[in-house]
């Protein structure tokens, strides 16, 4: 009779506290592999987060995952380049999709295409400073009108199934922080979780993100959906600070994982046990920007794909002592073949080195850096 209590309370206290750590966006359970009830999502970022990024960063722990950015107008107007950014795999599963648009005609139309190609999440980007983005009246633009941000944000939910989610902004400037009303607002108008970048539009990569507001959201009884934090989180220390100081129900990392996707496993695994994991050796380096590499290639073609990935071996390679030289023959190399080659000599002139990681959000993409 006893071991009977015991177990069923035991029962009870276990799917009580699995209740209790599951974080859930509309109906989807996000994915949930150590047990830590905090989800880590990869950033959109414009001619970063493709399939080939997002396949490394996957391997290392990232729980969801978005596309970059994808012009509404683009997909109604069928332009291949915005076509493209429509590639998800299974593998990459939960994937959102990401939208962005002014006017509620093409993100409707855009939200049937973005459903056909069944991802698991769309997402509204309202938070996008670029000017010709903001010029056409999208992005961060909309921050600077609620009214029209909740009638596209409806017109979305309405033309989809699928839950939306929405990226945005602290506001517009210093003066016009709203973020807690347009929390309310989109929740109201259906979405079903926010992620806050808590820099305004004026600010664009500018000072330090203060996440204060963001905490403030989270913590207002009116607000149900998930809040994710986003904004310079760069190590497992300050991601633990942040979840414990702003309570958020996950973070969002973007920079910090560009040639070092293994900032989401640093983070879990310190999050779990408050010990900080082993970095990656050069080895694993050299093997995941090899992976990164002819991923590029597969999906691209060797042209493209060699030359997009110029920019992210300073990032693979951060850290190891006296690397100039070799960095820039990567950067110039223009076949596979040289660059596998070169990648091999690193890992033997480097071989059995461990370099500390120099997690970093310093952005190196002057022209792409302003994409929110
Ligand atoms: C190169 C680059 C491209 C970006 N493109 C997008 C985008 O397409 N959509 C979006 O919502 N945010 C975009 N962002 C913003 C990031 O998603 C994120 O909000 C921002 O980098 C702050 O997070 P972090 O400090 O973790 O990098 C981009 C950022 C960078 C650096």
């Amino acid at each position: 009779m006893s071991v009977v209590f015991c177990f069923l309370t035991l029962q009870i206290i276990f799917f009580g506290k699995a209740k209790l750590l599951m974080v859930k966006i509309g109906n989807l359970i996000l994915p949930d592999p150590e047990g830590i009830g905090f989800p880590l999502l990869l950033a959109p970022m414009e001619d970063v987060s493709d399939p080939p990024f997002r396949a490394v960063c996957k391997e290392n722990g990232a729980d969801v995952m978005y596309t970059e950015f994808i012009s509404s107008e683009g997909l109604i107007r069928n332009a291949i380049k915005s076509r493209k950014k429509l590639d998800i795999f299974d593998h990459e599963r939960p994937i959102g999709i990401q939208i962005f648009g002014g006017d509620e005609e093409s993100l409707s139309l855009a939200a049937q295409i973005v459903e056909a190609t069944q991802p698991d999440l769309l997402d509204i980007n309202f938070g996008c400073p670029v000017k010709k983005v903001v010029q056409k009246g999208a992005g961060a633009a909309v921050l600077k009108d609620i009214q029209l941000m909740v009638k596209l944000t409806e017109a979305v939910v309405k033309s989809t199934s699928l839950p939306v989610t929405v990226k945005t902004r602290l506001g517009w400037d210093e003066q016009s922080k709203n973020i807690e009303e347009v929390a309310e607002r989109l929740q109201d108008a259906g979405i079903k979780a926010l992620t806050i970048h808590g820099r305004t539009r004026t600010q664009m990569y500018k000072g330090e993100a203060d996440w204060t507001l963001i905490g403030k959201v989270k913590n207002n009884p009116r607000i149900h959906i998930p809040v994710f934090g986003n904004g310079d989180i760069d190590s497992p220390q300050k991601a633990l600070e942040y979840k414990n100081r702003y309570g958020v129900d996950g973070i969002m990392i973007g920079r910090a994982a560009i040639g070092y996707p293994w900032i989401f496993r640093e983070i879990k695994h310190y999050i779990k046990t408050g010990e900080l994991l082993q970095p990656p050796g050069v080895e694993e380096r050299v093997a995941v920007c090899r992976k990164h590499l002819r991923l590029s290639v597969e999906w691209k073609g060797e042209k493209a794909g060699i030359h997009e990935m110029r920019m992210h071996y300073t990032h693979y390679l951060r850290g190891l002592p006296n690397i100039r030289e070799y960095r820039q023959k990567l950067v110039t190399l223009k076949t596979l073949e040289e660059i596998e080659e070169t990648l091999s000599e690193i890992e033997k002139t480097y071989k059995g080195f461990v370099p500390q990681p120099v997690y970093t959000t310093e952005c190196s993409f002057e022209e792409k850096c302003p994409a929110n």
